[in-house]
């Protein structure tokens, strides 16, 4: 066995208890974090039908699939699917890019925790937000996202990997396609999701879009009834945001370089295309 392959196995036997080996991001990582036919895209797996899994779910599952349930039950296989309250549908990699434990979906607090240390990741984007996790730097800090694609008859499919396992993902990059527009048609109001780093009361979010002149289209946000009673709102422009607890995404408008701008402020993770 090379030393892929035992480090393989001891992974595969300290996760029995959900915990994986502390010296994991100091190890070399080679290949084996890597599958070539994933980022490739050459791989599109049936995950689920829509109609089978309702908002605010999430389903683990192994990627590629095999077939064979030893193979398919290693733990760098494993991949959650979250059917986001927005809607989104949102697939990462379970392997805490800490140290390597298997966090789970926390569909009270739309929010993946880890065990082991506890780490905080953003649900819309994989970006850790707090614990140590949050701390690693940049792109070491985001879990890797698998591709996903919905059928019109609502099938699922899981594609490419963006990332590597156990280590992170350049999701700065994704935000590219602003200066793509930019360059390509600047006076043209694009629509983006922005991802929070953290919920916002309403009165500091729309304070924050005005500040930097951009048009909201639709929000996403909670009101919490009780302590543990909490429901998930969105409505289109700014129709009854002032009622919420905390808005945690939106969907704006704005020309490109308004955009870029709106990008560089710290409370925000990043901005998706629409
Ligand atoms: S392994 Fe340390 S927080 Fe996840």
């Amino acid at each position: 066995m090379n030393v892929a392959g035992r480090r393989r196995t001891l992974l595969k036997a300290v996760l029995g208890t959900s915990l994986i080996a502390t010296l994991a991001p100091f190890l070399s990582w080679g290949g084996y974090l890597f599958r070539p036919e994933a980022a490739a895209g050459q791989i599109r797996q049936r995950i689920i039908n829509l109609k089978d899994f309702p908002v605010n779910s999430k389903l683990t599952f192994p990627f590629p699939a095999t077939g064979d349930p030893t193979v398919d039950s290693d733990p760098f296989r494993q991949y959650i699917l979250v059917h986001l309250p927005s809607g989104d549908l949102k697939a990462f990699s379970k392997v805490c890019v800490h140290l390597w434990c298997l966090y789970d979906y926390i569909p009270e607090k739309r929010e993946f925790q880890c065990p082991c240390h506890g780490s905080i990741y953003n649900a819309d984007t994989g970006v850790s937000i707090r614990g140590p996790a949050a701390l690693q730097p940049y792109p070491t800090n985001a879990l890797p996202e698998l591709t996903i694609e919905v059928d019109p008859d609502g099938t699922v499919y899981a594609t490419g990997l963006k990332g590597r396992i156990g280590y992170g993902r350049e999701y700065r990059a994704e935000a590219a396609w602003i200066q793509q527009r930019q360059s390509t048609s600047p006076d043209t109001p694009a629509v983006a999701y922005v991802a929070l780093k953290d919920p916002l009361p309403p009165e500091e979010f729309l304070t924050t879009l005005r500040r930097y002149d951009v048009q909201l289209v639709k929000w996403y946000g909670y009101f919490d009834k009780s302590r543990t009673e909490r429901e998930w709102l969105m409505n289109e422009g700014e129709k009854n945001v002032t009622q919420a607890t905390a808005v945690y995404g939106a969907d704006i408008s704005a020309v490109p370089a308004k955009l870029q701008r709106l990008l560089e402020d710290q409370r925000i993770i990043t901005l998706l295309p629409r």
